[in-house]
């Protein structure tokens, strides 16, 4: 593996692009949560990055009454919570650029027109007429948001945008809770906007770990000729998670492991490794491509359902030494609830590729250990000469670690030092933040790729149906069947024993989380 420093690819050429096209992002769910944590402070790394033009502009809109003052301020201190050296004194800049509306979503029209006014207002550098509207927001407002912008002629086929002018609109997960809504989620979009400027974010798709997979697989002479079922035994995709639902247990009762994780993040992965090669780098190619291996997919029939999927509920337990409570007595959550906080499935892609080739996905709150990463184990060498224990390495697997660090690692036999050919295992690696440079969040690589007009990192309207389309037979079946065991893991432990039977049978023991 190579141990070249890597380039960003988006550092030089982006910065002239965006400093060419200043433009407004308009944050909705301004007031909350996820526009504290991620969206703000990633606008804010990319002003510090210099890829922000100076006429950019961000507008907050949320319900909540606020002026621009104290959007402003609460603002820095969620920004300036984890400052590097320097952000301190970079923030006033930053914060000229922000505003705030309090509106309503639906309904009421008076916040609408204020953010028309804001577009009607002349100006020079051409930022009113590039717009980012961000749906940071339930999904139920998806739509009727969507409505309402487009009734305003903001957005959509309605906006009469004038020579480098576009109106893109970014739409945060769960996109549906099913394959029929999402179906109807869709279609209410397309009512008023192009596909091709709607951008659904999932921010697995932004990680640096992520895209390296396209560049391993695609860059090098070396993988594609063993990417397949004659080299490769098994893949393993986990998400393990120590944290709990950590006061979102609200928003968590009405979506459990396997939608919160499992039909977008993990698919996406899943998708990631599949792929047939695509012919050119373009996002219509690239998304082409994972719709065809994600509708490739082995449905799950109802009796395959009790053996390849399997879920559990955190209890009680000890995580890095001290005791947390179980799922049910999470504020927000019903004491007596059957929502799954850990799912895990065996998939098989039908096609030539991969006939044979067992897909294991796990996802799961307070687990033994913090891990997300994809595994791929590749078969044991044929023949060696001399012994080559199980654990040596012969067997090769590469990881590609997202969580607790983003790395590559390549696991071979080696020899040990002395005499004789003792076996040992040795991992080669690749850590993208060896270059000293901290790599950019995975929200920072998607909005600049929203903001420069990039849809290859975002889902399109059919690799989401496609991977509802998988689920949704699993999530009828938990429906109609509920797990009366619930509890059944511990915190702090590897998952429930179900899991652990699911991978077994195949006598492929999950890798371990500690
Ligand atoms: C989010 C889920 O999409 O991803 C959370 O809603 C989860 O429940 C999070 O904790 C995990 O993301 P990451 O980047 O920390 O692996």
């Amino acid at each position: 593996m190579s141990t070249r420093t890597p380039a960003h690819p988006r550092t030089s050429a982006d910065t002239e692009r965006l400093k060419l096209q200043p433009c407004t992002l308009v944050l909705f769910g301004a007031s909350g949560d996820l526009a504290h944590r991620m969206v703000v402070p990633a606008l804010f790394r990319l002003w510090r990055r210099g890829l922000l033009a100076p006429g950019f502009r961000l507008v907050g809109y949320a319900r909540t009454k606020l002026d621009d003052a104290a959007f402003r301020d609460g603002m820095r201190k969620a920004v300036l919570e984890k400052a590097r050296p320097g952000d301190e004194e970079a923030w006033p800049a930053f914060a000229e650029r922000l505003g705030y509306i309090t509106g309503q979503y639906e309904g009421d029209q008076a916040g609408y027109r204020q953010l028309a006014e804001l577009f009607g207002q002349a100006d020079e550098s051409g930022a009113t007429a590039r717009r980012l509207f961000y749906l940071a927001l339930p999904p139920k407002e998806f739509a009727p948001v969507i409505r309402q912008l487009a009734e305003a002629k903001l957005l959509g086929r309605s906006y009469q945008a004038p020579t480098d002018g576009w109106s893109r609109v970014i739409v945060e997960k769960p996109f549906g809770r099913d394959l029929a809504s999402a179906r109807e989620l869709n279609a209410a979009i397309a009512r008023d906007v192009d596909e091709h400027f709607v951008y659904r974010i999932d921010h697995y798709l932004g990680k640096e770990a992520a895209q390296n997979l396209f560049t391993l697989r695609f860059g090098n002479a070396l993988f594609e000729p063993v990417w397949n079922r004659n080299y490769i035994d098994h893949v393993q995709i986990t998400a393990a998670e120590t944290l709990g639902v950590e006061g979102r247990g609200g928003y968590y009762e009405t979506a459990g492991a396997m939608r919160d994780m499992v039909q977008n993040h993990l698919m996406q992965l899943m998708a990631l490794v599949a792929i047939e090669p695509p012919d050119r780098w373009t996002s219509t190619a690239v998304r082409n491509e994972k719709v065809q291996v994600l509708q490739a997919v082995q449905r799950l029939e109802e009796d395959a359902i009790c053996r390849d999927a399997v879920r559990g509920q955190y209890g009680p337990g000890t995580i890095d030494g001290a005791p947390v409570p179980g799922y049910r007595q999470e504020p927000g959550v019903d004491p007596h609830s059957m929502v799954e906080t850990y799912a895990g499935l065996r998939l098989h892609i039908d096609n030539l590729r991969w006939a044979g080739v067992p897909f294991y996905l796990r996802a799961g709150k307070r687990l033994a250990a913090r891990r997300t990463e994809i595994a791929i184990q590749f078969k044991p060498a044929p023949h060696t000469p001399f012994p080559v224990p199980d654990d040596a390495g012969g067997a090769n697997t590469l990881v590609v670690e997202f969580a607790p660090n983003e790395r590559l690692t390549l696991r071979v036999a080696g020899k040990a030092p002395g005499r004789g050919m003792l076996v040992t295992p040795v991992e080669l690696a690749y850590c993208g933040a060896s270059s000293g440079e901290k790599p950019p969040s995975a929200y920072e690589n998607l909005l600049v790729d929203a903001l420069v007009g990039d849809p290859t990192f975002f889902a399109r309207a059919d690799e989401v149906e496609a991977s509802w389309a998988i689920i949704d037979p699993v999530l009828h079946h938990w429906e109609h069947e509920p797990e009366l065991r619930f509890p059944n893991y511990e915190s702090g432990s590897q998952g429930p024993l179900e899991g652990d039977a699911m991978v077994q049978r195949d006598e492929r023991p999950w890798r371990d989380l500690a």
